[in-house]
Order: C-alpha cells, then sequence, then structure tokens
C-alpha cells in the first residue's frame, strides 16, 4: 500500500476555510489551534492527522541544529512531510552555537521546505539541560538573543521562540525581561509554556503569564499548557493574550480535538468522536506509521495505540497485550475486538462470550465493524 493510498483523508476531514488564524511574519494560519511540539511524539503521520482534523499547524519535533546542518540523514527524515497537507510547515531546531542554528535554519527552510523555524528555549530533559541546550539556555539572556539574531538574519522564513518563563521559580519570569530583546533579535512569534524549567510538567502551567508576555511585546504569542480539551483551548483565547494556543498532550490519540476547536468555534457545540471513528482513526495513524518504517512500527504501536485504549473497559489487559504482539496487523486486531466489544455495549448489546482460553489473544477479529486498513465494513 502506498502511502498516498493510506492517507486518504476521513470523510470527516475540515473543508479548506479562509484563513482566520494569526499572522507570524509573512505565514498566516488558518484558525488559533496548534499541535505542540513533542519530541519522539509529533512526527509526520501523528502531525497529518492533527491537520486533517484541522489544526492549523503542527510543529516538527525538535531536531538538532548541528546535525541538520551537518545534513544527518537521519534528521532529515525526522522532517519528512508532504507540503500539500502540511502548509504552513514549522520546524523546531535545539542548538546553543549561533552559527550552527543560522545554518540550519537556512537547510530547513531551503532544503526541508520550512515556512518557520522554531528555536527551542525551553525543553526541561536533563540529557538536553545539562549539554546547555534547550531551557538551560534562559540562564543566558544574551545568548539566546544571539541565537535568535543569527537565525533570523539568515533565514528567508519568519523566526520564533518556544519559551517557559524561566528557569527557577524563585527567581521569577526572566522571560518578561528576555521577551523584547527576543524580539528586538528578529523574532516574529512567540510560544509560552506557563511552567519554569525547573518545574518540567509537575504544577500547573500559568496562563497569567502568557498574557503578560502577550503586553510586554507586539509579535503574536501562543500559549501553551494543560489544554485538555476544545472548551479549554476556546477559553484560553477568549482571555485574551495568546492570539492562538497549543494542544500537546491532549492531542494523544485524540487528534479529532482540532476538529472539535473548529466546531465548538462555529457552533458553540462539540459532537465528539464516537468509538467508531476512534477506531479508524487509530488503525490509520497504525498504517501510516507503517507505511513510515514497516514492520518495526510495531514496537512504536506499543506507545501509539496505548493512545488510544483509553476509556476501553479491560484498558490494562488489553495494553499488555498489544505491548506483547510483534505483528501490526495482531496488535490492531485486539484494539479492534476491544473497540468493537464497546461499541455493542454502547448499543445495549450483549457482550460477545469469552474467548475459550480466557485470553485477550485468543479472540477472533468479529465480522464487519472495522478492518484493519481502517475501512468499515
Ligand atoms: C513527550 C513530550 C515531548 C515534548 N517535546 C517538546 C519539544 O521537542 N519541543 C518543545 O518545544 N516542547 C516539547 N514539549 C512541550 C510541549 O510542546 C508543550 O509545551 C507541553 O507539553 C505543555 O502542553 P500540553 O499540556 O498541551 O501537553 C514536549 C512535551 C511532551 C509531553
Amino acid at each position: 500500500m502506498s502511502l498516498t493510498e493510506a492517507a486518504t483523508p476521513p470523510a470527516n476531514c475540515p473543508p479548506e476555510a479562509p484563513p482566520t488564524g494569526p499572522a507570524i511574519g509573512t505565514v498566516r494560519l488558518r484558525n488559533p489551534f496548534v499541535l505542540a511540539p513533542m519530541a519522539g511524539l509529533t512526527d509526520f503521520p501523528f502531525r497529518r492527522l492533527c491537520l486533517e482534523a484541522g489544526a492549523a499547524m503542527a510543529v516538527t519535533e525538535m531536531v538538532s541544529a548541528v546535525s541538520l546542518a551537518h545534513h544527518g540523514r537521519k534528521t532529515l527524515g525526522l522532517l519528512s512531510t508532504d507540503r500539500g497537507l502540511e502548509n504552513p510547515f514549522c520546524v523546531q531546531l535545539f542548538g546553543k552555537d549561533p552559527q550552527a542554528l543560522a545554518l540550519a535554519t537556512r537547510v530547513a527552510v531551503l532544503e526541508a521546505g520550512a515556512d518557520i523555524v522554531d528555536l527551542n528555549l525551553a525543553c526541561p530533559a536533563r540529557k538536553v539541560v545539562r549539554s546547555g541546550h534547550g531551557g538551560a539556555l534562559l540562564r543566558d539572556p544574551d545568548l539566546c538573543c544571539r541565537l535568535v539574531e543569527a537565525m533570523a538574519k539568515a533565514s528567508p522564513a519568519p523566526v520564533t521562540v518556544k519559551l517557559r518563563p524561566g528557569f527557577l521559580k524563585d527567581d521569577g519570569p526572566s522571560v518578561l525581561d528576555l521577551a523584547p530583546r527576543l524580539e528586538a533579535a528578529g523574532a516574529a512569534a512567540m510560544t509560552l509554556h506557563g511552567r519554569f524549567v525547573s518545574e518540567g510538567f509537575g504544577g500547573q502551567a500559568d496562563w497569567s503569564l502568557v498574557g503578560e508576555l502577550a503586553r510586554q511585546v507586539s509579535v503574536p504569542v501562543i500559549g501553551s499548557g494543560d489544554v485538555l480539551d476544545a472548551w479549554q483551548a476556546l477559553g484560553r483565547l477568549a482571555e485574551g493574550g495568546p492570539v492562538a494556543v497549543m494542544i500537546g498532550r491532549a492531542a494523544r490519540g485524540r487528534p479529532f480535538v482540532f476538529r472539535e476547536c473548529l466546531e465548538l468555534q462555529a457552533t458553540g457545540r462539540v459532537s465528539g468522536p464516537t468509538l467508531e471513528e476512534r477506531l479508524r482513526t487509530a488503525i490509520r495513524h497504525a498504517r501510516l506509521i507503517e507505511e513510515e518504517i514497516g514492520p518495526k512500527a510495531c514496537f512504536r504501536l506499543r506507545t501509539v495505540l496505548m493512545w488510544y485504549t483509553r476509556e476501553l473497559p479491560g484498558a490494562a489487559a488489553l495494553r499488555a497485550a498489544i505491548c506483547r504482539e510483534e505483528d501490526i496487523d495482531a496488535q490492531l486486531d485486539l484494539l479492534r475486538g476491544a473497540m468493537e466489544e464497546a461499541m455493542e455495549a454502547e448499543a445495549g448489546l450483549p457482550p460477545e462470550p469469552p474467548p475459550v482460553d480466557g485470553s485477550l489473544l485468543g479472540r477472533a477479529a468479529p465480522k464487519g465493524g472495522v478492518d484493519s486498513k481502517g475501512q468499515v465494513g
């Protein structure tokens, strides 16, 4: 099966709408809902599902500027996309050397086709911080400005930054002083995830800082952190301040959260995905990953399919069974079996009798329903 076959968008893909979102430099977004960059997660299959569901933009996982500047094959592979669908295409870089970042920015724009290049000044991961990248850079505001300046000078496309309020919470939100300097250095927009670097993912994101940041700069500010659903996304926008919201963890296994945002914005209501849509999306997600990386997709699916098992009865046993499988079809059969059982329960039908050997692995795929290509039977 070719990528094109696997990539046929679902019937509920939102129609092409005129741009109504904020402008980042010369690039205007269709709407104010953006998929957050997530290392190891926001590969093209996941970004594709979110874009098809209506996300205005889906930021790539962060890639090493040094590696991209040297045309590292694996790094370039992380930037695979379909420009017909991914428009604008936003590539996130991490790095701490102005020259490497300038070179990598040019490779991202001129060779990988990026419309926007984002610099990570936010990542709290120990490995990243220890090597002086990501959030660690917030401790050196002068260097942050030099990095942005080098990128902006080298880039024909807008350069943006992803920030946290500061490194240590006790030191206060240093970003409020830094941001105007980053704007002067050439940043065309800023995203703020309202947790200090030292907080990692603990506590709650402080959205009041997103509003404060927006008042400090004249470029657009995007807010990030703990947006769980369409109501919260629209609520954050309604508070004023951010011109767009990023959704990260809540989109895992729920790319349709972007459709829900658009639906809520347009109608004041959200219809929510049916179990059938969740199953179809999971299968499509699996097949898109398989298209990209072949049979070893089964290892990745041990993570990705978990996202789709949430709220299913017997989810723990189902996850364990999926993780034991090394065959993609078998993994999908397990998920389909559990989802179709949940659909029957929802429709008030009696559940199927348990398999003779009592194991989930022994279940035969039920007839009809959604097949392993994601088609409805
Ligand atoms: C697994 C994971 C990986 C992440 N990787 C990145 C990254 O590469 N670059 C970045 O700027 N932020 C990264 N983030 C932070 C998210 O972009 C986002 O700001 C954060 O998760 C808060 O938003 P959420 O509550 O909607 O998930 C990551 C978050 C998670 C959970």
